[in-house]
């Protein structure tokens, strides 16, 4: 029999920077959807990868004095780069594309030219508003208070030759499709499209680009380079071997199943990518899902706000099992989620320490002490055991009703309804009673028999959330491979009578709420303080001074006789100096956060004399030493100028 197809994308990366814990939910809901449907037995493509070309990737390589494809290699490729992060989230993608490579490339000038071959690609010229991050072009009436509408920041007038793809030509299919479709799920997204975008009237796109070189250039015109969302949406075809040799599996998938898209780039995938896909007269995906946010204090995560939160530290800290199972349990797929550290820790310990590991530890520690770890075969039913049985053989059913919505957040706390169900059994039961009849055995049997088949059928479940975790569990509860799947996930009795039971080691400790925060915060500010530059030097002033001015400042070498800190003050030191006159001078000077007065009595330093006279603390200062600053690591340093004791006072530095 064929097995049903099911083809999952994530959006493809922007490698500009580190990936965090926003891309990570995304991935690891695409992760968790595509093991679900490897569960059931589909034959699954679960397509991620990261879209490499445009403005932004040629400017951040220049400014770390590499090539883009130097900076590309390192972010994607290199230790702690985005490959690593999907390795370590257990991310099972059976593709990886990446938009510079080669079959990619040849692709997209191919689409390009097909596009302009049937009259939906022409040349004109561009006149707009420009944000660089974001590579959009914007009119007038889209601006938000004059800025971009989707980031929020500066955008600039730009005019360029440039092709146009005719968008409008397609307006009224690609609205029909919004409102008259499953196709854009949530459906609470498809007014905004409408309203925003449709309704006010679909201007035809500009698709290609002079004005930089960083991307595919478009074959009969080499001067312009395809626009980065034509190469990067496409990106969905051509890992399939659309256009290329480079794979044959393009009829067997398309169209996609499903689009996982953050909210912001839903306009781009349920307007301009259908529009496109029209043109080149290819099926469309069934459907666009438009997730929404995780954001810190109700706002975005940002690098200038400094509150990016970085999931190897989480995953590496709580293990990767417990990170998933927060995302996807915590927040509802289709809005926006507020992320703490807080949440998580809290999450972990009541979800997983609490309610999971218990029942797992707590039963499959009664089955070694009450019956050395395999039950008998006497067995003695109760009407208690009526609703648990129910309640766990109806879950495989509610869950995928829920999954199938993309309602993660629902199909686990299905599941947890029924863990939370079985503890209660646990104490309706008693099994520690019942253990101390001889009598009773049969009774005590049948309970753990039915708290183990209950962790059985959640566990099966949670497979797609916490693969490894499922695992540990199922070898806890003896359960061999056949009774490990989809099927048997509704067949309450199917674990083996007599399976070989062993507590194992605790699936999830408790944690110390505030000191989990406490060591993140410390992580957080390390992390802070390692991505300081290592040196700082104050900016250079761009004004010369002519020659004269120069020669009329002083500096001498001067004889640090004396050295006292100055009464009330932390910061100055005061120092009586031989300047070679034959008459002590007094300066002060703010270093003593540097220097203890003693160690500096004897030296040789420079000092500049002709400064005017200052007073500080009631004390005249006549002149300045010299010092050399600059910042570590964030943190300011000073050394006095110190000379060679052979040179004498007085000694003028010209
Ligand atoms: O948009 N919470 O790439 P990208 C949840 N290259 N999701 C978030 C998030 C957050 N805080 N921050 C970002 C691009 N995302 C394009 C895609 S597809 C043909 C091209 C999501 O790296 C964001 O919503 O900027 C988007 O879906 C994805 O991360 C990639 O963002």
């Amino acid at each position: 029999m064929n097995k049903e197809k099911f083809y999952i994308t994530t959006p493809i990366y922007y490698p500009s920077d580190k990936l965090h814990i926003g891309h990570t939910y995304c991935t690891v809901a695409a992760d968790a959807m595509a093991r679900y449907k490897r569960l059931k037995g589909c034959d699954v493509m679960f397509l991620t990868g990261t879209d490499e070309h445009g403005l932004k990737i040629e400017t951040v390589a220049k400014s770390k004095g590499v090539t883009p494809k130097e900076f590309l290699d390192n972010i994607v490729e290199g230790e702690r780069g985005i490959l690593d992060l999907w390795k370590l989230m257990n991310i099972s993608n059976d593709r990886f594309i990446r938009t510079t490579d080669d079959y990619h490339y040849e692709s997209i000038q191919k689409i390009f030219k097909k596009m302009y071959e049937n009259g939906d690609i022409y040349k004109g010229k561009y006149k707009g508003k420009y944000c660089t991050p974001c590579e959009s072009f914007w009119t007038e009436s889209q601006l938000v208070d004059g800025k971009c509408p989707d980031c929020g920041r500066d955008v600039h007038d730009a005019e360029e030759e440039a092709y146009f793809f005719r968008l409008s030509k397609y307006a009224d299919r690609v609205q029909d499709l919004l409102e008259n479709t499953d196709f854009l799920q949530p459906k609470s997204r498809v007014n905004e499209m409408v309203n925003n975008f449709i309704k006010p009237g679909l201007d035809d796109l500009c698709v290609s680009r002079t004005s930089f070189n960083w991307g595919i250039p478009v074959d009969f015109d080499p001067d312009h380079v395809v626009y980065v969302w034509v190469d990067a949406l496409f990106n969905y075809t051509t890992a399939l071997g659309y256009m290329n040799d480079k794979y044959a599996d393009f009829d067997k998938y398309w169209p996609a199943d499903v689009h996982f898209v953050g909210k912001e780039i839903v306009r781009f995938h349920s307007i301009i990518w259908p529009a496109m896909l029209m043109s080149v007269d290819l099926p469309l995906p069934k459907c666009v899902y438009g997730h929404g946010w995780l954001v810190i204090d109700g706002g975005k995560m940002s690098k200038s706000k400094g509150n990016v939160v970085d999931p190897y530290v989480l995953a590496e800290k709580f293990g990767v099992d417990a990170l998933r199972f927060f995302l996807m349990r915590t927040f509802p797929f289709g809005s926006d989620g507020n992320f703490s550290n807080e949440l998580l820790i809290k999450t972990i310990n009541m979800d997983l320490a609490n309610d999971l590991g218990n029942l797992v530890s707590r039963t499959c520690a009664m089955v070694e002490k009450y019956f050395g770890g395999q039950l008998p075969a006497d067995r003695e039913a109760d009407e208690l055991d009526n609703n648990l049985i129910e309640m766990a053989s109806a879950l495989r059913d509610k869950y995928e009703a829920d999954m199938e919505k993309y309602q993660f957040q629902d199909g686990l706390e299905d599941i947890f309804t029924v863990i939370g169900r079985a503890n209660k059994y646990i104490d309706e039961t008693m099994p520690w009673a019942l253990a101390k009849d001889e009598s009773k055995k049969a009774r005590l049997a049948t309970v753990l028999y039915n708290l183990l088949e209950t962790v059985r059928i959640c566990n099966t479940l949670l497979i797609p959330f916490m693969p490894d975790t499922a695992d540990k569990i199922f070898d806890c509860i003896g359960a061999c491979e056949c009774c490990r799947t989809w099927e048997n996930a509704n067949v309450f009795g199917s674990l083996n009578e007599c399976a070989k039971v062993n507590k194992g080691e605790a699936l999830f400790p408790r944690l110390d709420v505030e000191k989990a925060i406490a060591e993140l915060d410390a992580i957080k500010e390390a992390q802070k303080k390692a991505a300081l530059p290592a040196i700082e030097v104050e900016p250079y002033t761009e004004e010369n001074v002519d020659f004269d001015t120069f020669c009329k400042s002083d500096f001498r070498a001067v004889k640090i006789k004396n050295c006292e800190a100055v009464k009330k003050s932390d910061k100055l030191l005061r120092f009586t100096l031989d300047d070679g006159s034959g008459t002590d001078r007094t300066i002060l000077s703010g270093i003593h956060k540097y220097y203890e007065p003693e160690q500096l009595i004897g030296k040789t330093a420079v000092a500049i004399l002709n400064l005017p006279p200052r007073k500080m603390m009631g004390i005249e200062s006549c002149g300045m030493l010299i010092s050399a600053v600059h910042t570590e690591k964030g943190e300011e340093k000073l050394h006095l100028l110190l000379l060679d004791d052979a040179i004498p006072a007085g000694a003028k530095l010209c």
